[in-house]
């Protein structure tokens, strides 16, 4: 799944989220807004209003069942006196109070949809943020530039040309090393090493220190507890269990030099010597074990 399609469901979502909430408002505002009953309470209030009318199955009133009864007891006869009805009169409801009510509505729905937007945009804000991006920088196809510059550079770094977009060291291959090492090497490196290049990941095997150049041994030192590998990266001491890792280099037609660092080339096994390259110089860290 792409991170388009990561977005396009984080939106989908938010608007049915979004939806639901407007749904949900407009329910319930419109029951209070319309001053609309449940049936329960219409079934409610017709009882109560049959229990509390004053007229009799028969068809006579309260009034004049009573006055029938007073005179059936005292053989007197007693007017009916009706009582006043204690119904409370309906009173239709004030315009004001629903305005009032859709004032609510609306104003909830904005809020609501206000929110959705925020929570979207957030979202695919996040997504997008988290997401692993392949179009540049360390992790996909570094260009260092053109071939003649990076030769150019190995020479006026004295043999060594430092990457630092890719996190790579470039040194030169010895052609009459070639034989060998299309030996040793596996194909990914060979397109390098065919133009006398070779790309060191600057991290070291052995606990990850970055490994600087020692331009008097014209080795690899690193400071951390002295491996060393030579100009190619071969291990030549030190406690790291293998020689440096590798990019594979690529070339266009044009000449532009490109550094793979989203493919890490496991370093050569210890005791590879493809150059037999032995230390030029002093060297700058003294190897702790060999
Ligand atoms: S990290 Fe380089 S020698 Fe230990």
């Amino acid at each position: 799944m792409n991170a388009t399609a990561v977005i396009i469901i984080a939106i989908a979502a938010a608007v049915v989220l979004g939806a639901l909430a407007f749904t949900t408002l407009a329910r319930r505002t419109d029951v209070r807004g319309a001053g609309a009953l449940s049936g329960e309470t219409v079934r409610r209030d017709a009882s109560a209003r049959a229990a509390k009318t004053d007229v009799a199955p028969s068809g006579a009133t309260a009034a004049e069942v009573e006055a029938a009864g007073v005179a059936a007891r005292t053989g007197v006869a007693v007017a009916p006196v009706e009582k006043e009805s204690s119904l409370t009169p309906w009173v239709p409801p004030d315009p004001d109070a629903l305005g009032v009510s859709r004032r609510q509505f609306f104003n909830r729905a904005t809020i609501s949809l206000m929110a959705a937007g925020i929570g979207t945009f957030s979202a695919a804000a996040f997504v997008a943020f988290l997401w692993p991006t392949k179009t540049g920088g360390f992790g996909s196809k570094v260009s260092v530039g053109r071939y003649d510059d990076v030769i150019s550079g190995i020479r006026s770094g004295n043999g060594f040309f430092y990457a630092p977009e890719a996190r790579a060291w470039i040194t030169m291959y010895p052609a009459e090393a070639l034989p060998k090492g299309e030996k040793v090497y596996e194909a990914s490196m060979l397109p390098g090493l065919q133009k006398g290049l070779i790309a060191q990941y600057q991290k070291c095997p052995h606990l990850g220190c970055r490994v600087p150049q020692c331009l008097s041994s014209q080795w690899f030192e690193c400071g951390c507890h002295g491996s060393q590998y030579n100009r190619v990266g071969e291990k030549k001491g030190g406690p790291a269990p293998r020689g440096m890792d590798h990019f594979p280099l690529a070339f266009s037609a044009a000449g532009d030099v490109t550094v793979d660092t989203g493919t890490i080339v496991r370093g050569q096994p210890i005791g590879t010597n493809t150059t037999g390259q032995e230390a030029e110089g002093p060297h700058c860290v003294g190897a702790s074990e060999h």
